[in-house]
């Protein structure tokens, strides 16, 4: 896929009504891509269409309320897509959450959470378009993992093991569909200024692990900047795995 291609591809983004997700749709669109937001909170997100710059060109995008570790949600969401912007030629796996907790302190709930969003939430949406890029023989399947993708972090450990999961799950993908023109990329960004922090309420684990280190941390657009490098590849080369950290806390 070169850049040019992006002009009328249909690409589904997850989590786009705040943080990262919102900056790739934004990126995808101005590339000229058909951008499909999905998340769970409607209003944010027509926000975020609303800001969506299109160049001028006739780009269509849509809205949908999808909570994507409900299953069939997600799949209504990809009828609709295909239905009207046409079938999906990119997913983009952004929603997630992430809760700092210590495991002593038994955050069932949180933990729960983490596999739902997280591991599920990827799985249901690799389910709902896999067959349809199998049929066309392309299709790109993009999910935004984490530094705690390839490294523990204490603080962190069901988050950590969320983010393992997602690169085993596109690793296998990745092996499996090699040579059927689908591509399979795993975006690993280090801290980033979004929303994502507030949701961790265990004062024990922020204060032990969660506190910023004061370096200068990614912005959401960087994380998008990723996302768009590795669509913009020639139809042979595949981007597997983007490791971007702010300069000041390699790992
Ligand atoms: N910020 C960082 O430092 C950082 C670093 C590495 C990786 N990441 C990853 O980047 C991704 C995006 O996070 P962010 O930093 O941009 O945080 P964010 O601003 O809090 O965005 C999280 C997004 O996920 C959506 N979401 C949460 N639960 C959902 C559900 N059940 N169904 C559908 N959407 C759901 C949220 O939308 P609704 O609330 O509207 O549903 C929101 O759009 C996550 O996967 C995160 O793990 C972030």
């Amino acid at each position: 896929m070169n850049p040019e291609s992006l002009q009328g591809r249909v690409a589904v983004v997850t989590g786009a009504s705040s943080g990262i997700g919102a900056a790739v749709a934004r990126a995808l669109a101005r590339e000229g891509a058909r951008v499909a937001l999905a998340a769970r909170r409607e209003s944010a997100l027509l926000e975020v269409q609303a800001g969506l710059d299109h160049r001028g060109g006739r780009v269509r995008s849509l809205v949908a309320a999808t909570d994507v570790a409900d299953r069939d949600q997600v799949k209504s969401l990809v009828a609709r897509v295909e239905g009207e912007l046409g079938p999906v030629d990119v997913l983009v796996n952004c929603a997630g959450v992430m809760y700092y907790t210590l495991m002593k302190n038994l955050r069932e709930d949180e933990w729960e959470r983490t596999v739902d969003v997280n591991c599920k939430g990827a799985m249901n949406c690799i389910g709902a378009v896999l067959r349809g890029m199998l049929a066309r023989g392309r299709g790109h399947i993009i999910t935004i993992s984490s530094d705690a993708g390839r490294k523990v972090f204490p603080g962190l450990s069901v988050y950590s093991g969320s983010k393992f999961f997602v690169e085993a799950l596109s690793q296998g993908l990745r092996l499996e569909t090699a040579g059927t023109g689908i591509k399979v990329t795993t975006v690993q960004p280090g801290n980033v200024a979004t929303d994502l922090l507030a949701l961790s309420s265990d004062e024990e684990a922020l204060k032990l692990y969660g506190q910023q280190s004061g370096a200068r941390v990614l912005d959401p657009e960087d994380v998008a900047a990723s996302v768009v490098h590795a669509l913009g590849q020639p139809d042979h080369v595949a981007v597997n795995e983007i490791l971007v950290e702010p300069r000041d806390e390699p790992v």
